[in-house]
Order: structure tokens, then C-alpha cells, then sequence
């Protein structure tokens, strides 16, 4: 690890250090939910209502944290969520990011509104984990043409959002967000419009065109994981988008229990917002799922630092997520029992 202030800081001191760092709007964009910000707030305090039951006099000299999501192998539960234009916030934009998933073996979901290539990361970093997301373009012929090329680049999961279902943005207005100047998007010129009459149908379609994976992203409800695992999906993907859409939609945490309980033993459940800390990533696998995804501590890294950032922050959850198993008596991270969390 070198000497520099970005080693030097804690991931957890990166959002203040990144609002310095990054003009207000890109900060702004970053940080913000949709509209009053009460999704975004509850996902992270979801998370603090629940505390570790530690179990002690365990032999933990060996443990293991990793694992395999939706057929992928990971070194550790915590992926990285799909988040596009990354060269906003730092010139090396998606490549940064799969520098430090590579360092320390999580998982890249790639946006498709990325500003570096699929082709391109996977060639720089071709023993990389990655998945692709997908918007409901209302071009299915377009999409069809993202999968394939995502195939042939080595990808391993599908993501398809299907919860961007109104011209809604992400971003409110008062931030003053605008692409900033020179930033192009990697896989198209001009992206298609989106389809609003999604149903299972969209499912079945993209399930008999390839045989990747296909993890939804965007449930927050048991009946509806149930409906796309029945339609094909082999992993559910547990968000609400952090809190970037419906501005006082459920938190994702207390989502969880109702979707393992529809799916959990059918397909791997991956949650994703609010994750900020180590100790949360043991309370979401404690309640069921096979993995987190995280976004904006990824991106203050990216920010901060560049590669190197978001090798800080990766390696501070990988490494706080074996020293807390091993203060919970854990040696296998596929096995938490639910009596490791205790509700507040
Ligand atoms: C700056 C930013 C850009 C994002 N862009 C996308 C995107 O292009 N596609 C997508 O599916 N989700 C996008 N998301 C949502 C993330 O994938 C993820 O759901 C969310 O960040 C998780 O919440 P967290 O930031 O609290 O970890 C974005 C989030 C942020 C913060």
C-alpha cells in the first residue's frame, strides 16, 4: 500500500473528502436521492436497526468469505453495483473500478450507460468478474446486440433494470447535474427509449436468447421475484436503485426477508443500497442474501482516488468482513445462521 493521502484515509472519510474533490454538481449527482431523499436515508438506516449476536469459543483460525453469486465466483460477498458515467467522477472512470475489483476479486456490475467499454475493461483485465446492466430499451433489437456483444466479451450475468418504468431522473434538479463536457457513453451514440409495458414476457424473452444468467434488478417484492424467477431469472437483485427513483419506496433491507422467503432456496438473492459497513454485510447474508452490491462508497473511492481508491474501499470490506466473521464465530460465510442478528 503506498503512502499517499488516499491509503492514508479511511473509505469511510471518502464522501467528505470526494465532495471537496469533485464540483458540486457531479458530487451531487452522486450523493443524492430522488427528490426529498427518504429512500436513500432509510436503505443506509435499515441497516442500523439491526445489531451482530456474536458467537464466541468457535475454532476461527480458517475461514472462508468466499463465495459464488448466480454461478460467478467471488473472492468475498460484496460486489459492485452498476453505475454509469464513472468518468464524471474521475478521469479513469470504469477502469479505475475493475483496478480494484480486480486487486481484490469482487465483481464488476457494468452499467450500460458506461464511459469505457465492456471490450475494452474486459481486455485490460480479462481474468475480471463482470456482469452487464441493461435498460428496457424499447429497441429489442438493440438489446439483443448488448447481450451478444457482452457474451462475447466474456461477461457472466445479465442485469436487466425493470423498475425504470416513467421518464423519472435520478437526479434532482436543484443539483444542477449535466454530462460534463467531452464524456461520451461506450455503447451507443444515442441510447433507445424506454419500454413501459414490461411484464414477465421481458424475462422469458431475454432467458431464450442466452444462456447467461439473467438477475433482475429492481424487485422489492416476493410475488413479483417469484414471477421473473418463473420466467427464467436465476438470481433476483434486490434494489431501489439507492433511492434514486421512488423517493419513499421501501427500504431494501426490510424488502429482503419477504423475497428470500419467496425465492431465496430457488435462485441467489443479491441486495443492494444501504450497504456501508462490514457488519452490514454479515446482517444482509444473515437475513438471506448470497451477496451485496454497493454503490456510492465505490464511487467516492473512484473519486478520491482512482483506482487505488476503489481498492481502499473493496479491500476495507473484504478485510472487515473476515475480521467480523471471525469475531462472530463464523468460519464459512455461506453459512450465517439467523440468530447472528438481533433486531433493535
Ligand atoms: C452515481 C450513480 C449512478 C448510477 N447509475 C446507475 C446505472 O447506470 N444503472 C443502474 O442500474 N443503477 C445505477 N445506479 C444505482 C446503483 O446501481 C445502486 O442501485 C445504488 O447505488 C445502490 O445504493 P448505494 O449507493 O446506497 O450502495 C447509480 C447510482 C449512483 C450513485
Amino acid at each position: 500500500m503506498s503512502d499517499s493521502l488516499v491509503a492514508r484515509l479511511s473509505p469511510t472519510d471518502y464522501e467528505q473528502v470526494a465532495q471537496l474533490v469533485l464540483p458540486a454538481p457531479i458530487y451531487g449527482w452522486i450523493a443524492s436521492g430522488a427528490d426529498d431523499g427518504q429512500s436513500l436515508t432509510d436503505n443506509v438506516a435499515a441497516f442500523r436497526r439491526w445489531r451482530l449476536n456474536a458467537k464466541v469459543l468457535v475454532d476461527v483460525r480458517n475461514v472462508d468469505i468466499s463465495t459464488t453469486v448466480c454461478g460467478t465466483k467471488v473472492d468475498f460477498p460484496v460486489l459492485v453495483a452498476p453505475m454509469g458515467i464513472q468518468k464524471a467522477a474521475h478521469p479513469e472512470g470504469e477502469m479505475g473500478t475493475a483496478a480494484g475489483v480486480t486487486a481484490t476479486g469482487s465483481l464488476f456490475v457494468e452499467a450500460i450507460n458506461a464511459t469505457t467499454s465492456m471490450e475494452d475493461l474486459a481486455a485490460k483485465y480479462p481474468g475480471m468478474a463482470w456482469w452487464i446492466q441493461l435498460y428496457n430499451w424499447d429497441d429489442r433489437k438493440a438489446l439483443e446486440g448488448i447481450i451478444k456483444r457482452a457474451e462475447a466479451a466474456g461477461c457472466s450475468g445479465i442485469v436487466p433494470l425493470v423498475n425504470t418504468t416513467a421518464d423519472v431522473s435520478h437526479t434532482p434538479a436543484r443539483v444542477g447535474y449535466r454530462l460534463p463536457a467531452g464524456v461520451k457513453f461506450a455503447h451507443f451514440e444515442s441510447s433507445p427509449g424506454l419500454d413501459f409495458g414490461l411484464t414477465e414476457e421481458y424475462i422469458e424473452w431475454m432467458a431464450k436468447l442466452t444462456s447467461l444468467p439473467i438477475i433482475p434488478k429492481g424487485i422489492v417484492r416476493g410475488d413479483d421475484a417469484l414471477r421473473a424467477v418463473n420466467a427464467g431469472a436465476r438470481g433476483i437483485m434486490i434494489s431501489n436503485h439507492g433511492g434514486r427513483q421512488l423517493s419513499h419506496e421501501v427500504s431494501t433491507l426490510d424488502a429482503l426477508p419477504g423475497v428470500v422467503a419467496a425465492v431465496g432456496k430457488k435462485v441467489d438473492v443479491i441486495v443492494d443500497g444501504g450497504v456501508r459497513h462490514p457488519s452490514d454485510v454479515l446482517i444482509a447474508l444473515a437475513l438471506g442474501a448470497k451477496a451485496v452490491t454497493v454503490g456510492r462508497p465505490v464511487a467516492y473511492g473512484l473519486a478520491v482516488g482512482g483506482g487505488e481508491g476503489v481498492t481502499r474501499v473493496l479491500d476495507w470490506f473484504k478485510t472487515g468482513v473476515r475480521d467480523e466473521a471471525m469475531l462472530c464465530g463464523i468460519t464459512n460465510i455461506n453459512d450465517l445462521p439467523p440468530d447472528l442478528v438481533v433486531r433493535m
